[in-house]
This record gives structure tokens, C-alpha cells and sequence, in this order.
């Protein structure tokens, strides 16, 4: 397994794919509300994708996935289906966009909060994110793929929560998903060092109670928590820069 490193011109090319997909998350935040169906969002997003951005949403038609985005609300972990369901006070969701600019992927997700959040919900969430925030701050040449997944493991685990197995980040590129696999478990100082160059994404799913998963049979994507208790996932595309990292997906709220 190697991890490609990027030219310079390349790496142009992810920063602009990565604001991108950052920018379509801003644009969405107003519109998660009660009321609103996850279709509407994946018109709205899918529509200014391709006409404001002059972008392509790399979800549709990848591996035959039939919408722009992923939704997953509640107990679904990740890959949900944008469908005609209203979303109601008290849900959460994650929304994940992966947008193609000039041949190179972006790739990021958030959580949103619908209407008023419940305790319980939002500290999953948060928790969540620092799982993510945590393990980038981890990222420089020389650090080890496992070091990430054992920050993440341990943070969620000593808050009683559990760590998502059967999906992983990736490298990222002209590629959407590329090598390694970046486990959101593991053991500091195994897996692949990185270099310099290096671009991958990190996005943890968190499990409010077990960790294991089950893929939804009738549409083949949508993947739930076995026991239908809650899940959560942040994601940012990340380069390795010379002496520490820089978070190609960053959105105006977030300061690294
Ligand atoms: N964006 C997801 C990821 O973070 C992948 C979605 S694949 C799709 O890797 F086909 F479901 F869109
Ligand atoms: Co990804
Ligand atoms: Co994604």
C-alpha cells in the first residue's frame, strides 16, 4: 500500500475541491429544519453544486448510488439515501458532500441539529467531533495511521461510546476513495507513516451504544446501528504538510 504524495499542482487543485465541498455544508445549514425532506436538501445541494460551483456531486451514479449526497439521520451511521421524509425537531443528521472540480475530490461531512437538541444527542455529536479534531491534530510526516485510530478509539470509549469498524477514511484524490484505509481504531505508532504530500480524509462514526452495523438488504447503502440507538460522523479532507497538517475542507466556523 502507498500513500500517493501530491504535486504542488495538485495540491492547488484539492484546496479548490475542498472549499468547494466545505461551502456547499454552509450553504445547507439554514436549510436543515423541521419540515424540510432530505430530498429537498439533496436538490438544493445538487443544484448548486453544479450550477454555482460548476462542480460535480461525486456521489451520484458512484457505485450506483442514486442521489447527490449522503443523509443519514438518527440511527443511520453513514451512506444514507435522500428520501421524501420530513426531518422533525429533536433529529440529528449528518450531511455528506464529496464534490469533483477540475478531475480532484473534496470530501466532508457534518452533523446538524434539527430544531431544538436533545442532551443526549449533542453530546454525542460533540464528542463525535472531537474525536475528529483530536486525531487531526495528530497529523505531521512521520505519524503513523494508527495513532489517529487510537485517539479516537480511546476518546469515544471513555465516554462510554463505541467506534465503527466496517467503514474508514481514505485517500483522496483524482480518485474518490484511494489508499490507505484509515482505520478509526487501532494502536499508536502501526499502520503506514505519513509523508509530506500525503492527502486523506478522517471521519470517525461514533455509536451512542454498540458498535455493530447492519446495510439496509432492499436499497444496499444505508447502513444502521444494529441496536437503532444513535450514530454520529465528522469528516475532513486533510493534507500533510511539512510540519503539521492543513484541513482542505475547513468551513468559516472552524479555526485550526
Ligand atoms: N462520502 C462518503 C465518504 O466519506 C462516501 C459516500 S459513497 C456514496 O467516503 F456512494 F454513498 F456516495
Ligand atoms: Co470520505
Ligand atoms: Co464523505
Amino acid at each position: 500500500m502507498t500513500i500517493l504524495v501530491k504535486t504542488a499542482a495538485e495540491i492547488a487543485k484539492m484546496r479548490i475541491a475542498g472549499k468547494l465541498a466545505a461551502q456547499v455544508l454552509e450553504m445547507i445549514e439554514p436549510h436543515v429544519t423541521a419540515g424540510v425532506t432530505t430530498n429537498q436538501l439533496n436538490q438544493l445541494c445538487h443544484d448548486y453544486i453544479v450550477n454555482e460551483q460548476q462542480a460535480i456531486p461525486a456521489p451520484l451514479d458512484y457505485h450506483g448510488f442514486p442521489k447527490s449526497i449522503c443523509t443519514s439521520v438518527n440511527q443511520v451511521v453513514c451512506h444514507g439515501i435522500p428520501n421524501d421524509k420530513a426531518l422533525k425537531s429533536g433529529d440529528i443528521i449528518n450531511i455528506d458532500i464529496t464534490v469533483i472540480k477540475d478531475g480532484y475530490h473534496g470530501d466532508t461531512s457534518k452533523m446538524f441539529f434539527v430544531g431544538k437538541a436533545l442532551p443526549h444527542a449533542q453530546r454525542l455529536v460533540e464528542i463525535t467531533q472531537e474525536c475528529l479534531y483530536k486525531a487531526m491534530e495528530l497529523v505531521k510526516p512521520g505519524a503513523h495511521l494508527g495513532d489517529f485510530g487510537q485517539v479516537i478509539q480511546q476518546y469515544a470509549e471513555k465516554n462510554h461510546y463505541s467506534v465503527v469498524r466496517e467503514y474508514c477514511g481514505h485517500g483522496i484524490g483524482v480518485q474518490f476513495h484511494e489508499d490507505p484505509q484509515v482505520l478509526h481504531y487501532g494502536r499508536a505508532g502501526t499502520g503506514e507513516m505519513l509523508m509530506e504530500g500525503n492527502i486523506f480524509t478522517i471521519e470517525p462514526m461514533i455509536n451512542a451504544g454498540k458498535r455493530q452495523v447492519k446495510l439496509n438488504k432492499k436499497d444496499g447503502w444505508t447502513v444502521e446501528t444494529s441496536d437503532r440507538r444513535l450514530s454520529a460522523q465528522w469528516e475532513h479532507t486533510i493534507l500533510v504538510t511539512a510540519d503539521g497538517y492543513e484541513v482542505l475542507t475547513a468551513r468559516s466556523e472552524e479555526s485550526f
